[in-house]
C-alpha cells in the first residue's frame, strides 16, 4: 500500500496499457532500473486555462523522451501518439486542472547483469498537483550554493538526455545544499564555468542582455529555457548564448533558474563553495531583489502557459480536445 502524501490528488497512474490505483505497485525489487538507474524520464506541466487543462509543449517533451531513450538503447514499446494519449488520460482520470506529469521509461524485471538483455522496457505515467518546486519562499529569491562537485561532462555522458542514473548527482548536490541551509545547488562544469542547477537551467541579466549557456557547457537544454529565449526575443530583449563564468553570475544585475518544475525562480544570493580549500564567499545578485527583466518574463510566461496569449497557443495541447 502506498499513500499519496507527497503526490496531491494522485489517484491513478498508468502502466501496462491501463490505469491502476495509486496505492498498488507493479514493480519487483529486482527491476533493472532500480539498481542501475537504467531509466529515462520527462517532467511536464499542464496548466488550467479557460479551455480546461493544457499541457505545455507536449510534443517537445515527448521528442526529448525518445531522444533520451535512444541514448540508453531502449526500444520504446509505444508510439509518440500513444504516449500523448495516455498522458491526457492520466490527467483526466485524476480530475486535475493543473498537473506535474511524470512519464518514465525503464528497464524492468528480467536479468540483473549490467546489460539489460532480458529486461523489457516498460512505460509508466503519473500526474499530480505539484506547486512551487523550491517552495513559496523562493518567490522573493533563492539563495544558492555552488557545490564542490563538477557537473558530469558532455564528453563522459550525453547530457542532453534525461537519464535516471545521471540524477544521482543532482540528488546528492541538492541534499548537500539544503543540509547547509541553502535553497538549491548550482554546479560548475569541468571547465570551471556555471553549468546548471540539479534540475534547472540558469540565466543571468547584465546591462539589459539576457544570457544563458548551452549544451557545450554540459547542461540539459531545457524546454523552458528555449521558450524563454523565444519570448525574450519577441519582447525585444537582447539575448546571448555562451559560457557563463562564475564571476559573471556574481556580478550579474539579475539571475534566475528556469525549468518545468521551478518555472522561473529568481536567484538573489550565491555562496561559492566550489573550492573546498578556500573559505566560502557570499555574493548578492544585483539589488538582492527580484529583477525587472525577471518580472517581465515571468508575467509573459504565466500568461502564455495559461493560454492567454494567442500567439503562443501553438505551445499548448488541450487535454479535452
Ligand atoms: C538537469 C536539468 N537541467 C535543466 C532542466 C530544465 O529543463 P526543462 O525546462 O525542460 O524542464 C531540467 C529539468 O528537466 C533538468 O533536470
Amino acid at each position: 500500500m502506498f499513500e499519496n502524501t507527497y503526490f496531491p490528488r494522485a489517484k491513478k497512474y498508468w502502466q501496462k496499457g491501463k490505469l491502476h490505483d495509486w496505492s498498488q505497485a507493479l514493480v519487483h525489487s529486482m527491476a533493472h532500473a532500480l539498481h542501475y538507474g537504467s531509466s529515462v524520464f520527462e517532467g511536464i506541466r499542464a496548466y488550467n486555462t479557460s479551455k480546461g487543462p493544457a499541457i505545455f509543449r507536449l510534443p517537445e517533451h515527448i521528442e526529448r523522451f525518445f531522444h533520451s531513450a535512444a541514448t540508453i538503447k531502449m526500444q520504446v514499446p509505444y508510439s509518440k501518439e500513444e504516449i500523448a494519449r495516455a498522458i491526457k488520460l492520466v490527467i483526466k482520470e485524476n480530475d486535475l486542472e493543473s498537473a506535474y506529469i511524470r512519464p518514465l521509461l525503464f528497464y524492468n524485471y528480467g536479468n540483473l547483469g549490467l546489460v539489460p538483455k532480458y529486461s523489457p522496457v516498460e512505460l509508466t505515467i503519473a500526474a499530480w498537483d505539484w506547486g512551487a518546486y523550491l517552495g513559496p519562499k523562493t518567490e522573493k529569491g533563492a539563495k544558492v550554493y555552488i557545490v564542490p562537485w563538477r557537473r558530469i561532462h558532455h564528453s563522459q555522458l550525453d547530457m542532453t538526455a534525461k537519464l535516471g542514473g545521471m540524477y544521482v548527482q543532482s540528488t546528492i548536490c541538492g541534499m548537500e545544499a539544503r543540509s547547509q541551509g541553502y535553497d538549491e545547488a548550482v554546479l560548475l562544469n569541468l571547465e570551471g564555468n556555471i553549468a546548471e542547477g540539479p534540475g534547472e537551467n540558469i540565466f543571468i541579466v547584465k546591462d539589459g542582455v539576457l544570457k544563458t549557456n548551452d549544451k557545450r557547457e554540459s547542461i540539459l537544454e531545457g524546454i523552458t529555457r528555449a521558450s524563454l529565449l523565444e519570448i525574450a526575443a519577441d519582447l525585444g530583449i537582447k539575448t546571448h548564448i555562451g559560457p557563463l563564468a562564475k564571476e559573471e553570475l556574481f556580478q550579474a544585475d539579475e539571475a534566475f533558474f528556469s525549468g518545468t518544475a521551478v518555472e522561473i525562480t529568481p536567484i538573489t544570493r550565491v555562496v561559492d563553495g566550489s573550492n573546498p580549500q578556500e573559505e566560502k564567499k557570499e555574493f548578492t545578485i544585483g539589488s538582492g531583489e527580484v529583477g525587472e527583466l525577471n518580472r517581465r518574463l515571468s508575467k509573459s510566461y504565466q500568461n502564455i502557459i495559461r493560454g492567454k496569449i494567442e500567439k503562443y497557443e501553438k505551445w499548448l495541447t488541450y487535454v479535452n480536445e
